[in-house]
């Protein structure tokens, strides 16, 4: 989220508390397992991490006073709720390509902290929750979701979210209002779904809480190209989690989430009705 001088500087705080909170319910139910961990693969994976780290530590020769200051830093990673926002910028990557290795149809990416259950409903054509006066270029985005067979996926659901033309999500920053520019749109009885919307702007992750001022302290890029978020759902169908970028933006291929991939890449063109674009894209779902 891009930060102005008339957005409130506790947006990181509420935005951080608030994913932390969707993260600590489980909300994101279509990703979580469950079960006792094995010991032997905590023993593997934490082992891992920790060796990692202490790696670091050896190469680096990181002094006491390093060590001293990341222990304030991961102190206020938890006072401000940004752990969903630190795991989702720079480790959930890689988790998700992990996850892709064993994942048919459509590419996908991460999902982010700033999804929202309990969305408006919408039937296609669809045109998302928005501002009497909600600025920037209308945009259509249409498509047909179908299973890895060709089998057109009928009321499949679309779920989207993305920001407004100022880089900010509703429920996360205080200006846009609830709902806006989020929505659950389900496809014909051909899997096809119309979305009318407008085109999203780039953001640089909250720069006022430890994630951001880490970023900038090394001198890292803490934007993200604009994107459009989607899970697209089906019965018996594997969930998938995507988000479309957009040609020309500055940002592509220097992601401060490393989530953008040269597949998902839309390249909108005027529709003609005055300064509207469209783009299709169709989604493939892998049966489960
Ligand atoms: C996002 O998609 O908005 C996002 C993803 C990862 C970290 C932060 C934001
Ligand atoms: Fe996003």
């Amino acid at each position: 989220m891009t930060t102005t001088e008339d957005q409130s500087v506790s947006d990181a705080v509420t935005a951080g508390s608030h994913a932390t909170d969707i993260a600590r319910s489980g909300a994101a139910t279509f990703r979580t397992g469950g079960g006792q961990a094995d010991p032997a693969r905590v023993s593997a994976v934490v082992g891992a991490a920790l060796e990692g780290i202490r790696a670091a530590i050896r190469e680096q020769k990181v002094t006491y006073e390093e060590f001293d200051a990341f222990k304030r830093w991961l102190i206020s990673v938890s006072d401000t709720g940004e752990w969903p926002l630190f795991l989702d910028v720079y480790l959930e990557f890689e988790v998700e390509k992990v996850a892709a290795e064993t994942q048919d149809g459509s590419v996908g990416t991460i999902l982010g902290p700033f999804w929202l259950d309990g969305q408006a409903q919408l039937d296609s054509p669809a045109t998302l929750p928005m501002r009497d006066d909600e600025p920037g270029t209308p945009m259509i985005l249409a498509g047909q979701v179908t299973s890895t067979d060709g089998t057109p996926l009928a009321g499949a659901k679309v779920d989207i979210w993305h920001t407004d033309e100022e880089g900010w999500y509703s429920g996360f920053a205080s200006k846009p209002p609830a709902g806006n520019l989020r929505g659950v749109v389900t496809a014909d009885d051909q899997g096809r779904y119309e979305i009318h919307t407008r085109k999203p702007a780039p953001y640089t992750i909250p720069l006022d809480g430890p994630t951001g001022q880490m970023t900038l302290a090394a001198g890292w890029s803490p934007w993200r190209p604009a994107h459009i978020h989607l899970l697209v759902t089906a019965p018996g169908h594997r969930t998938l989690t995507t988000q479309l970028f957009f040609t020309g933006d500055p940002y592509l291929g220097n992601d401060v989430a490393s989530a953008d991939k040269p597949e998902l890449t839309l390249d909108p063109q005027p529709t003609g009705n005055g300064d509207e674009i469209r783009s299709d894209r169709d989604f493939v779902l892998a049966p489960e």
